[in-house]
């Protein structure tokens, strides 16, 4: 979703904040522009379409400014042209503004304005914005930091944004209300404003992540102060040493990034889980040990995500249940009922990205009904790790393609790991059993290994099945996650319509899509579902449907069974997600490659959905 890019420095800032927006592409966005100010005034550059079409544009220009903000939009309010592209600016363009988030009563805000003699050259909310901020100052004739502060109250809505006055040319101020901003410094007093951490990399040696409800008022060649939005105090800013490297952010001799996150899966499983148990096999601190009571004593466990990261949860459902003897609840982020929590109760909130603006919601709510929040995430400082009680990291490293994959396997680590401290705390698994768990999960990144070494035969199969306009996913008890998330990755790198289902549910009333026409991926693995599976995979093929399964080794009786097989190892029957997503994130890949889709960028999706 939208980005900002920021900078005020010594050096020119055009080329450093095309090179952060460029870092902030596969969050996905369709206009960007660069305001640029020189000898105090502010020019403005933006395109509709890819940072290409705007780098291309200014080929000849060779714009130049010491200071600048930059930003990647995703349309909402207002289709993606040129002219809804930030920045925007004021009636009088004294003011100019790159903005993240929603306005959610712009509408109000812009009759108001009207009223007072606005104009408006655009339909989105941030151009409001501009001028409700360029209406305080007038009223004020103070600095544009009054006009913020007025301002900040009376914005509904989450929004993050960063603001230059032209009667101020050497300021900027970065305003985060709900949303996500940093601040990073370099050695040489140099200033980057951006929603992303990691896009400062190799620019920024320390950085300040804005709280909810604080500004930064940033003076070239003077200094970054921090300040309260509602009461202007003055606040202490803890900067905290950048670890990200530029590397990580390319994606090397890999096509795409989805390939190279699919393959990059067997380390950081393995980082992952080194970083919970040791070699002796015995659990490290998960920062929970002051939390044994109230994990003995708790009420329930609600496990909320959106997307991949819920499904994830949905298989962690299966691990608590079985190893730690607890209710537990998987809510879709955006369906949460904060009335069922109480402070009893524990949460786990799961994002790669730290910033989903429903998986925030719905953990602010939790809070407030005094339930201890433990956050499973991929990026450290985060608005999701700021805001949890307790934080345990996925250690996937940046993941770019906007399919999560690498996410989805280092979140069922720390899932798997945590269930099981879960089940010693709460006495239902003994110090032989857990050693024995430890032993069976350090084996788990070999075997996503040797699944790698299949990815020419499941691109085999993708050319077999690449034109066919429907697939059923289906999987049962702990692999029906694995079905719903194999269909999502087909559908959002494909386009091929897909549809996750229960096998046991087919038969009451999907089955009746079976024909030649709908193929089906079946995970068909031995574990406790396996005679049940079998008899599913006839069902299916009595009414001619074609079957890809996923088997354990080379199964004769699935082999006899199904059309096409996808062979993977054998291991425990909980830990079988870690293995049969692998087939499914590949086959994805695979079949979108032949179709020729933006892997990386599928149409219309964000890799941070910060919009609830
Ligand atoms: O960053 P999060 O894990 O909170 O993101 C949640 C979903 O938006 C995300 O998993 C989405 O479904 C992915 N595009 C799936 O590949």
């Amino acid at each position: 979703m939208c980005g900002i890019a920021s900078y005020i420095g010594h050096r020119n800032a055009y080329p450093l904040i095309l090179e952060m927006l460029k870092r902030l592409e596969y969050r996905g966005y369709d206009s960007a522009g660069i305001a640029l100010c020189s000898q105090g005034k502010m020019k403005i550059y933006k395109e509709q379409g890819a940072i290409a079409a705007l780098a291309e544009s200014l080929s000849k220009q060779k714009p130049k400014g010491n200071l600048g903000i930059g930003h990647t939009r995703w349309a909402t309010h207002g289709p993606a042209t040129k002219i809804n592209a930030h920045p925007h600016y004021s009636q009088n363009r004294r003011i100019s503004i790159v903005h993240n988030g929603t306005v959610l009563n712009y509408y109000k805000l812009k009759e108001g304005l009207e009223k007072a003699g606005y104009e408006f050259y655009g339909e989105t909310d941030t151009e409001i914005l501009a001028n409700y901020l360029d209406y305080w100052q007038q009223k004020n004739k103070g600095k544009l930091l009054s006009a913020i502060i007025n301002t900040a109250p009376l914005l509904k809505g989450h929004s993050a944004f960063v603001a230059h006055d032209n009667q101020e040319p050497d300021s900027l101020y970065a305003c985060n209300l709900g949303g996500e901003l940093f601040v990073g410094r370099s050695q040489e007093s140099e200033y980057f404003i951006c929603s992303d951490k990691n896009a400062l990399a190799g620019y920024a040696d320390e950085y300040l992540a804005l709280e909810n409800g604080q500004i930064a008022v940033i003076q070239k060649d003077i200094n970054c102060c921090l300040l309260n939005s509602s009461s202007a105090e003055e606040l202490p800013c803890s900067w905290e040493k950048l670890k990200a490297s530029a590397e990580t952010l390319e994606k090397g001799s890999y096509p795409h990034f989805m390939l190279k996150e699919i393959f990059e899966q067997e380390n950081v499983v393995a980082k992952t889980i080194d970083n919970l148990i040791n070699d002796n096999g015995q659990a490290l601190n998960l920062s929970l040990n002051n939390w044994r009571q109230k994990i003995a004593k708790m009420r329930k466990l609600v496990i909320i995500a959106c997307g991949t990261s819920w499904h994830a949860g949905l298989v962690a459902k299966h691990f608590f249940a079985e190893l730690a003897k607890l209710p537990v609840y998987c809510e879709y982020a955006s369906e949460f009922l904060p009335e069922s929590i109480d402070a009893e109760d524990i949460i786990i909130a799961i994002s790669q990205s730290g910033s989903t603006a429903d998986t925030l919601q719905a953990v602010q709510a939790a809070k407030e009904r005094g339930a201890s929040v433990i956050s499973i995430c991929n990026v450290d400082g985060s608005a999701l790790t700021r805001t949890a009680d307790v934080s345990l990291l996925t250690i996937a490293g940046p993941e770019i393609g906007v399919a999560s994959t690498k996410a989805f396997t280092t979140q069922l680590a720390v899932l798997y790991i945590l269930s099981v401290r879960f089940g010693r705390w709460r006495n239902q698994l003994k110090a032989n059993e857990e050693k024995k768990i430890w032993q069976e999960i350090k084996m788990i990144p070999g075997k996503i290994k040797k699944i790698l070494l299949s990815g020419p035969e499941i691109e085999k199969l993708a050319k077999k099945y690449k034109d066919y306009p429907n697939f059923l996913f289906l999987g049962r008890g702990q692999n029906f996650p694995i079905a719903l998330e194999g269909a999502l990755k087909l559908k959002e790198v494909s386009y091929i319509h897909a549809e996750g289902l229960s096998a046991g549910e087919m038969k009451h009333g999907s089955i009746a899509l079976i024909d030649e026409q709908m193929p089906s991926f079946f995970i068909a693995v031995k574990d406790g579902q396996y005679d049940k599976v079998i008899n599913n995979l006839l069902e299916i093929s009595a009414r001619q449907g074609h079957i890809i399964a996923v088997t354990t080794d080379k199964d004769q009786i699935i082999i006899d069974r199904a059309d096409d097989i996808i062979p993977i190892p054998e291991c425990p029957p909980l830990l079988y997600p870690f293995l049969t997503v692998i087939p499914t994130q590949l086959f994805a890949y695979y079949v979108a490659r032949e179709r020729g889709t933006n892997i990386d960028k599928p149409r219309n999706l964000a890799k941070a959905v910060t919009v609830e």
